[in-house]
């Protein structure tokens, strides 16, 4: 079973193969910005990897349209899109920057 490892909450959360972070995050109540619930409309669920890339889905059309190419600049991903088959550490970068106020 993988693990995700959401920061900066510390919270790791056992998955199913193939399940989204933004499910797995959603079903142990870490806060991750949505306003389309997760249906790759909004944008606003990015999280950035921080260890175990290879553990993540490949970025799909939608994440594409979102991000753009820059993934190797900037390490975001549509939690709504990635789906998890091995252990990965992500930031939640919202989250991260309320936590500093
Ligand atoms: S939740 Fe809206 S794009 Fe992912």
């Amino acid at each position: 079973m993988p693990v995700v490892q959401l920061e900066p909450f510390g919270v790791a959360i056992f998955c199913e193969e193939g399940e989204t972070v933004f499910a797995a995050a959603r079903r142990a109540g870490v806060p991750i910005p949505t306003a389309c619930g997760g249906r790759a409309r909004c944008g606003l669920c990015r999280v950035k990897v921080l260890a175990g890339e290879e553990g993540l889905s490949a970025l799909n059309s939608d994440e594409r349209r979102h991000l753009g190419n820059t993934y190797y600049l900037t390490r975001l991903r549509l939690s709504c899109q990635a789906h998890v088959h091995a252990d990965v550490t992500l930031l939640v970068p919202d989250a991260a920057r309320r936590k500093k106020r």
